[in-house]
């Protein structure tokens, strides 16, 4: 259905983008502009702005960003045309169609609703009628009470091939319309259709906008199938939607908790047992759009699985799946139920708190992955661990988003080498800045050996820029003069590439105390050094480095400077020192492609230059603050 572009610009323009959003976020005028908390992450102070003027909005906190018709998309779940269609109607516009056609195949499917909520309604009635007698009893045998089935209007096909058939032909309905919409089956030998669903007991499926697009039939006798669903119709495709998605939404965004569970019934156990915000695919494993859909909702979907093998098997393949979806802030969470237990008979014998205990020791994403990795392997010989590795790798490759893949990439290499650090080499693995900062002045970490207040100026004296090694001793002699200095910067000294050996020999012997319990102190530092076997530079180049003369020549590592200077420097010449880095490799890059212009040399040029253009842009700015 192709929407002429000039009725879409004509709508934008007229909808009101902050009356829009304010039905959903609480918005206070600041200027031009609008701000409130952000509907699409989770935020205490508001970064979220609307511009009225503009027809767009923006979240600074997480990036959302655009006009009218994406905000519907993603706070409602509507699809473009969809989306569309609401607008227009509130703004009182009609959607044109660019050809009769269109306009046929939308009439008709405006009808195939009206068609499944017909039928809807007269399940439901069957199922409070004579003939839906052992099916009431049934549900009310599964404990659920009048007003659950009301509200998920549960209904009855009764037995017999044509008793919905025949009741909808005489309200007008035509037999061609009930085929489509999967509630009659025509035989392809041309022989008589007839009813879909018979003898069992019904669960109207709805779309996001509430609207019955198709029926799960749980069968009550003895039909071969436990549940039947329908096909797939011009309004229902299984795996776009989810059961009681427009239902569970609100209280799901209200929380910041959804959880996607496997059946229908479990869905409305839950609900009973007050827990609404829960969905269900429709038979089939999650699909990534599911996924998709339930990301505009909350960051993190909670997905219960069956703890038995085939639960497990099942949540190793939604993890899996979910991979290239992945985006920042986006992610999943993991329920193993009791085996031998669904949320539908977990709660009825436990309770809710049972379920929500269940929900809330849900583990997330990386760890899933990770036991999927780990799980029946051998690790024993270095060649297993380099296997899992790889393993490890290959699966993190499957990440799009390159931000989330590099945090899985150092995320999984952490764990490896925790996983099999050699014992007593650490007294404890971890580091933990949290940890460093509760404990900074309590007397487990030394107090800072630098005198506070005096001296804020800059130490950095002038040619470091220029001087590879220059730069290179200044932050190893920082360091050293500043104890507290690694624990500010932990990550960057990790990354720190030194072109000389024994520079780089001392920065790890740094890290390696950071990461253990003891402070840095040089006694232990000259100790590590030798017990390591390095060789007397080494311990030369540390000494010289730390001798009192030494400020004069690595204005840097001037023990009076305070901490926040220090920090300020170190980061903006160890910024300088990677943007000389890439230079170099940025220029060899150069050359090579004068020697070879390939298309792939080309490519490598190209990013090599955008990095350095990024990172130089940053070095300056933050030289500037
Ligand atoms: P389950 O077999 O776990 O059933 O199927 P359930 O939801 O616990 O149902 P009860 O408690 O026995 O009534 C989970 C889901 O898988 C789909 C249905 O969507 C069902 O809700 N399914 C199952 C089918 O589509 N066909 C089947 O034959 C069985
Ligand atoms: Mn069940």
């Amino acid at each position: 259905m192709a929407i002429p572009e000039h009725f879409i610009n004509e709508l934008r323009s007229r909808v009101g983008l902050v009356d829009l959003v304010a039905r959903r976020v609480k918005l206070t005028k600041r200027g031009r502009e609008h701000t409130g908390l952000c509907p699409f992450h989770n935020e205490k102070t508001p970064s979220f702005t609307v511009n009225d003027d503009k027809g767009f909005y923006h979240c600074f906190g997480c990036s959302a960003h655009g006009g009218a018709i994406d905000f519907i998309m993603a706070t409602e779940g509507l699809t473009f045309p969809e989306t569309v269609e609401r607008l227009a109607a509130d703004v009182g516009m009609e959607v044109p169609r660019s050809a009769p056609r269109d306009r046929e195949a939308e009439e008709r499917r405006k009808s195939l609703y009206d068609v499944c909520q017909i039928a809807a309604d007269w399940f439901e009635g069957q199922l409070n009628g004579m003939a839906g007698r052992d099916a009431l009893s049934y549900v009310q045998g599964r404990g659920l009470t009048p007003a659950t089935m009301a509200r998920f209007h549960l209904g009855y096909a009764p037995e017999g091939r044509n008793a919905m058939k025949r009741t909808l032909i005489d309200r007008g309905i035509e037999e061609a319309q009930l085929i489509e919409a999967g509630l009659l089956i025509a035989p392809e030998d041309g022989g008589e259709s007839y009813d879909r669903f018979r003898n069992r007991l019904m669960f109207p499926i709805t779309d996001a906008r509430e609207r019955v697009v198709a029926f799960g039939g749980r069968a009550l006798g003895e039909q071969r199938a436990k549940y039947l669903n329908s096909p797939e119709t011009p309004i229902f495709h299984k795996g776009d939607l989810l059961y009681n998605l427009a239902n569970a939404r609100k209280p799901a965004r209200d929380d910041d908790v959804l959880v996607v569970v496997e059946g229908y019934m479990d869905v409305i156990a839950l609900d009973q047992a007050g827990l609404p915000n829960v969905v269900a695919p429709l038979g089939t494993a999650l699909t990534e759009n599911q996924m998709t859909a339930l990301w505009r909702i909350v960051a993190e979907p909670a997905l219960c699985f069956d703890g038995d093998a085939a639960g497990q098997r099942a949540a190793q393949r939604a993890a899996q799946r979910s991979l290239p979806l992945l985006k920042p802030g986006h992610s999943l969470r993991f329920i193993a139920l009791p085996e031998g237990d669904d949320p539908d008979s977990l709660v009825r014998a436990k309770g809710t708190a049972a379920f929500t205990d269940l929900l809330n020791s849900a583990l997330p994403l990386s760890e899933t992955l990770w036991r999927m990795q780990v799980a029946n392997k051998n690790l024993e010989t270095p060649e297993q661990r380099a296997g899992l590795r790889k393993d490890l790798r290959d699966m993190v490759k499957e990440i799009a988003d390159s931000t989330v893949r590099d945090y899985y990439d150092d995320h999984f290499k952490d764990r490896l080498n925790k996983a099999f650090a050699p014992s007593g080499s650490r007294s404890n693995g971890t580091y933990n800045r949290k940890e460093y900062a509760k404990n900074r002045h309590s007397g487990r970490y030394p107090r800072p050996l630098y005198a506070p207040p005096i001296a804020a100026r800059s130490g950095l004296g002038q040619g470091w820029k220029a001087d590879t090694y220059r730069r290179e001793r200044l932050l190893i002699a920082a360091l050293l003069n500043h104890p507290d200095l690694i624990h500010e910067v932990f990550e960057d000294v990790g990354q720190l590439h030194l072109s000389s050996p024994e520079l780089d020999n001392i920065r790890r012997s740094i890290i390696e105390k950071a990461t253990s319990d003891a402070p840095l102190d040089l006694e232990g530092l000259r100790n590590n050094l030798h017990s390591s076997g390095m060789a007397d530079a080494t311990t030369k180049l540390l000494a010289e480095l730390t001798s009192p003369g030494i400020a004069k020549l690595d204005p840097l590592a001037r023990p009076d400077a305070t901490l926040t200077q220090v920090v300020k420097d170190w980061t903006n010449v160890s910024r300088w020192h990677q943007l000389e880095e890439l230079r170099h490799e940025f220029e060899a890059a150069q050359v090579d492609l004068g020697h070879d212009m390939t298309e792939e040399k080309l490519t490598q040029f190209y990013n090599l230059q955008e990095a350095y253009n990024v990172a130089k842009a940053e070095a300056i700015k933050v030289e500037d603050t």
